[in-house]
């Protein structure tokens, strides 16, 4: 299978190394960020069954698969498993299956699962619907048990600079144009849904336990520049593939050098944060 997504496929990043290194290094950011893999209102039993959904390079699951509980596994899946390590390769309690987690859930994994996590679907929500993949969430879950999903929070999507005396208007029109209605972005603004999703979880038959934000901290901003700026380059390459010779991706190019440049000259003193929001749900 091709390391691209296709053009059948809505998901706007690729599968290739280049990816993959870039959803690692996203991982390192959540977790230093947020200073934990599993939040602590979520409680894992013995012989926990944990699932992971749209895992990506796998790499949340590969490191919760050593904290689990004794007895406990974790099965990790992903619409395609162009990133995730070759059988031979997966610790003994950990196993990576193709699903597609909006599609019918099949009625043996109905229920199974202890604890299920998702995080960064905001791009992947392509009806700007999340109900939908909320539902399918729940029903992989046992009554009492628990959801933890983590996104960003587009709506609070906010411009810093270092040094307050200092301006960042490169990094200004970049976002003008990624929020604003031009046409190859039109994905982007499908995410009205995250800043409202943790009143939505008692329609889906669970209960909200724990709804926690937390801005970039000071000393991880380098890797937010980076994973920013390797996320926008992929994204170019993932809009070049699905529409070769892509006019718009041109434009966000100059538009992302631009801004490099910009937040160079200011000593990598300028970025745009957004608050990474987790919601834990238990499952009536
Ligand atoms: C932004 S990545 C996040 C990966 C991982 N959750 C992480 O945080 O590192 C989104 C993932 O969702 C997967 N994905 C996209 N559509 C999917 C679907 N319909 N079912 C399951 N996974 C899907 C993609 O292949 C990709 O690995």
């Amino acid at each position: 299978m091709s390391t691209s997504s296709t053009d059948k496929e809505g998901y706007p990043f690729n599968r290739d190394a280049f990816a993959s290194t870039r959803l690692n290094l996203q991982h390192q950011l959540f977790i230093c960020s947020t200073g934990y893999h599993l939040h602590s209102k979520v409680a894992v039993p013995q012989n926990a069954l944990v699932a992971d959904i749209g895992c990506g390079t796998g790499i949340w699951s590969l490191e919760v698969a050593k904290q689990l509980p004794v007895g406990s596994k974790l099965e990790a899946y992903d619409l395609s498993l162009a990133q995730t390590p070759p059988t031979q390769w997966w610790p003994s309690n950990v196993t990576f299956s193709q699903m597609d987690i909006f599609a019918d859930i099949p009625q043996h994994l109905q229920g199974r699962y202890d604890v299920v996590n998702i995080r960064l679907f905001m791009c992947v929500v392509q009806s700007g619907d999340p109900m939908p993949l909320l539902r399918n969430l729940m029903k992989l879950l046992k009554p009492g048990g628990y959801l933890q999903w983590q996104e960003y929070d587009p709506s609070t999507d906010k411009v810093v600079c270092a040094d307050p005396n200092t301006s960042a208007p490169k990094l200004d029109i970049l976002r003008a144009a990624i929020r604003g209605p031009a046409g190859n972005q039109a994905h982007i603004l499908k995410d009205h849904w995250v800043p409202n999703l943790h009143t939505r979880f008692s329609e889906a038959g669970g209960a909200l336990m724990a709804h926690e934000k937390v801005w970039t901290p000071n000393e991880y901003v380098t890797i937010k520049q980076d994973v920013t700026f390797l996320a926008v380059r992929e994204w170019i390459a993932n809009m070049r593939v699905k529409e070769p010779g892509s006019e718009g991706a041109t434009k966000l190019e100059k538009m992302v050098a631009d801004v490099e440049e910009e937040c160079w000259k200011l000593q990598r003193g300028t970025f745009a944060d957004s608050e990474i929001v987790t919601w834990v749900v238990r499952k009536n």
